[in-house]
């Protein structure tokens, strides 16, 4: 009779065992050292040896010669386990067994001593099938088992097996296995069934697995099936729906091209072939994902599933883009293919997402920009400045800030005249950031810091006679203070009314430092601006303000 790959091949002890190292270990060690719980959680993604260690566990503690490591292999135990009609190795398949009724059988069951081995070992599938019931049937038995008994929860979830059980067991959590070393088990299971598939052809079927070995098996048998004994790269790709990674590379060239008409063409040759376009995205997606992971890495890494050839084809990639853009495009990527789930032109949409990638271009890196600073386009007409004063700038800024470099440097001086002696008919000036300048100073010096610190970052507006301030909401407060009503009526005279709104996105006006720089001060920020380096840098980022010049010297 036909036994399918991944039964066929199911490990029989811990040596042919791939990945899980740390399971292995810790159970080797306590197999050694006798000691040997009574209750065992394995949880972990499907199809990674749960099931495996657990009958390997069984075989070990169990085996003529055992407990042991390295179980014989030949003795009626270890035969009848592998076998699994083994009397004393019961398993139970939790998702058609999950009620109190077996619960209650097994705790029947495990009263009575093994019949012929050294432990009565119960291996249960699917163990977050459990009714809540049951579990706490269960939980008796697990609080004082008889010495002979070993229960082994198997579950893709854990987080489901109640807490009460989950304490009283050792819990072990099997992870995705490694694609190179599903590659080189597939290998030897190719060279046993005699089958010729090169590393190219088992990376592709390692790939369909994503980490799972059963499934990487089972494709492995599906290939196959529909192939025969020579498995042919571009066969088995089509069969499991694999796309090549210069397929893929494609859509990366014609973005580096900047050619919307070469993604049209992948699009029609994706069509022609009958491939599916959903599919097509979420194989972008993951092409983007691996792009960024070699970029990161900067070298070939076991972080993502892809033979050594494809791996340097990765980086070849990667190396033409930033981690921003890669991280835009995945971005998209994503995006489109969630669009392509529900689309009903699924062609269009897809048209549409990758001429989207070549539009959103590739940005330039702000290190690319810094250092094409150094090398000013701009005329050299303004003689350098000393290179003593640097200066840090930032985008739009929320905090306080002593100076906007909005304010020309020809903006008048912060009024020194005390606030009292400004009133509404000396309002000439309706600046706004005037306007903000004489309340702001006003109420610095009144010690009403917090209602200073308001108007910073409010909009202040003069519109006929009313006074009109817009705070940030979180803000609005500080501005309730009735000082702050009188202060203001102070300075703007009777006539003028104070109209406050609250609001989310306040653009303040630019406020001076209250107290005024002094002229070397000046000279040196005047130096510092005129600056070709800073002149340059201004060209490039328009909204960028100027909020400090610091004398290196000091
Ligand atoms: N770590 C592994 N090493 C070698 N082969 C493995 C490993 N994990 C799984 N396999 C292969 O996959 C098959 C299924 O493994 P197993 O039944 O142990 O998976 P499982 O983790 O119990 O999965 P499920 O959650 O679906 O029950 C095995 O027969 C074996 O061929
Ligand atoms: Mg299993
Ligand atoms: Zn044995």
């Amino acid at each position: 009779m036909y036994q399918v790959i991944a039964r066929k091949y199911r490990p029989q002890s811990f040596s042919e065992l791939i990945g899980q190292e740390h399971i292995q270990k810790t159970l080797v060690n306590a197999i050694a050292s006798n000691r040997i719980a009574h209750g065992y959680i394995f949880s972990g993604q499907r199809g990674t040896g749960k099931t495996t260690v657990a009958r390997i566990l069984a075989r070990c503690l169990n085996c003529v010669q055992g407990p042991t490591a390295t179980p014989c292999g030949v003795c009626s135990s270890c035969v009848e386990i592998s076998a699994s009609n083994s009397v004393d190795v019961i398993e139970i398949d939790a998702a058609s067994n999950r009620g109190i009724n077996e619960m209650r059988e097994i705790r029947e069951n495990v009263r009575y001593r093994p019949a012929r081995d050294r432990y009565k070992v119960f291996i249960v599938d699917e163990a977050h099938q459990i009714t809540k019931e049951a579990f706490n049937a269960l939980l008796k038995t697990l609080e004082e088992p008889p010495e002979w008994v070993i229960f082994i929860l198997c579950t893709t979830e854990a987080y489901e097996i109640p807490n009460t059980i989950a304490s009283r067991c050792q819990h072990f959590n099997f992870r995705s296995v490694d694609f190179t070393e599903i590659v080189n088990r597939m290998k030897f299971i190719a060279a046993q069934e005699d089958i010729d598939a090169d590393e190219n052809v088992l990376s592709v079927v390692a790939q369909a697995g994503e980490g799972s070995v059963r499934d990487s098996l089972s494709a492995l048998d599906q290939a196959i099936a529909c192939c025969g004994k020579t498995l042919r790269v571009e066969d088995v790709r089509a069969l499991l729906g694999v796309f090549d990674v210069d397929s893929l590379r494609a859509v990366a060239d014609a973005i580096n091209a900047q050619s919307p008409s070469k993604m049209l063409e992948i699009v029609q040759e994706l069509e022609t072939n009958g491939k599916s376009l959903q599919h097509f995205s979420r194989e972008l997606s993951r092409y983007w994902r691996n792009l960024l992971v070699v970029k990161i890495a900067g070298k070939p890494t076991r972080l993502i599933a892809a033979s050594d050839a494809e791996q340097q084809s990765l980086l070849e990639v990667a190396a033409s883009f930033t981690e921003e853009d890669l991280t835009r495009y995945l971005n998209l990527t994503l995006e489109l293919y969630k669009a392509l789930q529900t689309s009903l032109q699924p062609r269009l949409h897809l048209e549409l997402g990758l001429i989207k990638l070549v539009h959103a271009g590739k940005l330039q890196s702000i290190e690319e920009v810094l250092a094409g600073l150094k090398t000013p386009a701009a005329t050299r007409s303004v003689p350098p400045a000393e290179p003593n004063a640097l200066l840090s700038a930032s985008t739009r800024s929320t905090a306080p800030r002593p100076s906007g470099f909005q304010v020309p440097a020809k903006a008048p001086a912060p009024s020194s005249k005390r606030p009292e002696e400004v009133s509404a008919n000396q309002l000439v000036d309706t600046n706004p950031d005037n306007l903000a300048q004489l309340l702001f100073n006003a109420l610095s010096k009144a010690k009403l810091d917090f209602t200073a610190d308001a108007i910073q970052h409010s909009a202040v507006t003069l519109q006929g006679s009313e006074l009109l301030i817009r705070v940030p909401k979180a803000m609005l407060l500080s501005l309730k203070d009735p000082a702050f009503q009188r202060i203001a009526s102070e300075i703007l005279g009777k006539s003028v009314r104070v109209r406050i709104e609250s609001g989310e996105n306040v653009i303040a006006n630019s406020l001076e430092a209250p107290a005024s720089e002094s002229r070397q001060e000046a000279e040196i920020r005047e130096r510092a601006l005129s600056h070709p380096g800073v002149k340059r840098f201004q060209e490039l980022f328009p909204d960028a303000h100027v909020r400090t010049v610091r004398n290196l010297n000091e």
